[in-house]
């Protein structure tokens, strides 16, 4: 069996690494051939764990990397696996989605195969049977359902645990017509993952799973941060207790119940962003969802007021930002609150030094010198007017006295809460914790 994955971004990559280390024979597409050439020389566009290992494991298999889609040609399963990134006014882009449709198309146009293919870009309710299946059937000049198979297949992977969750998710989901196509679909999914719940549904609402996964998942999240910000202004409350406590509940859950500066990475505030603007278009005001995103944009406004109130006037201070991914172990800063932090405080025309153990260069090309880089934590906090710690990296974890000795004015914003129990000589705010 060949498998072809089109588009070799976290979900691609990752995805076409694991089959072909489980030694299916792979090919891997994406039209950018720089990135191509990259992976081709082991070189890994981004981070991510164990992306690496499996990757090289796959090539000494049968795996092949190319920005040609011809080698698609002789794929009995096709993987999209494009970006589906945001406009302005929250709608998805189709237009990698509708790029990819067309050459897939032209290529099983001649193609004696009869391939399944399996959408597992995130894209709102419709997208599949009124875009991607008509545009297949157009450049291909089959029918869906008959000469190829259509298949939604919604990813939910975490950066960060990206090959782990390819290989175990939590549950698999098989949105399309009830056809031969989906009974092989099923067939081969429940081999790749033995004892995975699979859910066969239409491929609106294996659309519509994906968003109200990760809307909820952002609803936990501006909860427990509307918690914490309540919890800041009772003396003595901490929200970490209440979070754990309130998540042994199993109608609650302990997951996603970390406070902090609000959500950000490349899914969570497009998501909840797309399935509002769609909302929106269905007649169905999105009440629920504005709230949950209005707390997200608030916990940046709370965060510049705390260093407000604490540092007085910031033009001119030098305000440390420690840690600018949107969450440890990855270098990704797509949607990361840091940013929006940085960005308020230049306007505010602070003088900015950041730290992170990997985002730099990623960061550099958003800022390049409007800001500083530092790579030791000490050179960042020398002469530091106040510190904000962002990111909840391990390192920060051990910031004790001697490093904070060089501050100009010991504050510490602490949005992570992870030096809560550390002894330190300075001003310490932790959001969610009451003085
Ligand atoms: N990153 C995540 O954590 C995650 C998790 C679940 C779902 N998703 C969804 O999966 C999709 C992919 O996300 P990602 O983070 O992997 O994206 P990404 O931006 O990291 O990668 C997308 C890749 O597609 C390539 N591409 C664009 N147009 C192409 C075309 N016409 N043909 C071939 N390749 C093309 C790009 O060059 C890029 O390498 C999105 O819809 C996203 O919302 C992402």
């Amino acid at each position: 069996m060949k498998i072809g994955i089109v588009g070799l971004g976290f979900v691609g990559l990752s995805l076409t690494s694991v089959l072909a280390s489980k030694g299916y024979d792979v090919v891997g597409i994406d039209t950018d051939k720089e990135k191509c050439k990259k992976i081709n020389d082991f070189k890994i566009p981004f981070f991510e764990p164990d992306l690496e290992k499996t990757l090289k494991n796959g090539f000494r298999k049968k795996l092949t990397i190319t920005d040609n889609f011809i080698s698609l040609k002789d794929c009995d399963i096709i993987f999209i696996t494009v970006g589906t990134p945001q406009k302005s006014n929250g709608e998805i882009q189709l237009s990698m989605i509708k790029n990819a449709t067309q050459e897939i198309g032209k290529i099983i146009k001649n193609s004696k195969k009869t391939p399944i293919i399996f959408l597992k870009s995130t894209v709102i309710p419709g997208v599949a049977q009124n875009t991607v299946s008509r545009i297949l059937e157009k450049f291909s000049g089959k029918k869906a359902g008959r000469e190829f198979g259509l298949v939604s297949n919604p990813e939910f992977l975490q950066e960060t645990t990206a090959i782990r969750d390819t290989k175990f998710p939590h549950v698999v989901i098989l949105g399309g017509n009830r056809t031969k196509f989906m009974d092989k679909a099923k067939k081969f999914l429940s081999k790749l993952h033995p004892g995975v719940p699979i859910i066969v549904t239409n491929h609106q609402t294996a659309e519509i799973i994906k968003y109200a996964n990760n809307s909820f998942l952002a609803t936990k999240i501006s909860f427990i941060n509307q918690l914490s910000n309540i919890c800041q202004n009772i003396p003595g409350a901490n929200v970490d207790d209440v979070a754990s406590a309130i998540g042994l509940d199993p109608r609650i859950g302990k997951l996603f119940l970390n406070a902090g500066p609000g959500y950000g990475g490349s899914c969570l505030p497009k998501d909840v962003k797309a399935i509002m603007n769609f909302s929106s278009k269905a007649g169905v005001s999105p009440t629920f969802l504005s709230a949950v995103e209005k707390i997200n944009q608030q916990q940046i406004e709370n965060i510049l007021k705390i260093i407000k109130n604490t540092c007085g006037s910031i033009k001119n201070k030098k305000i440390t930002v420690l840690g600018l991914a949107f969450k440890p172990h990855t270098d990704d800063i797509r949607d990361s609150i840091s940013l929006k932090i940085i960005k308020e405080l230049l306007k505010n025309q602070a003088k900015i030094t950041v730290h992170d153990p990997m985002a730099i260069e990623n960061t550099r090309t958003k800022f390049k010198d409007k800001i500083t880089y530092e790579n030791s934590i000490s050179l960042a906090l020398k002469d530091s007017n106040c510190c904000i710690i962002m990111t909840a990296w391990p390192e920060y974890s051990k910031i004790q006295n001697k490093i904070l000795k060089n501050m100009k004015n010991k504050i510490v914003i602490d949005s992570r809460r992870i030096l809560k129990n550390s002894k330190l000589d300075c001003t310490y705010i932790a959001l969610g914790i009451g003085k």
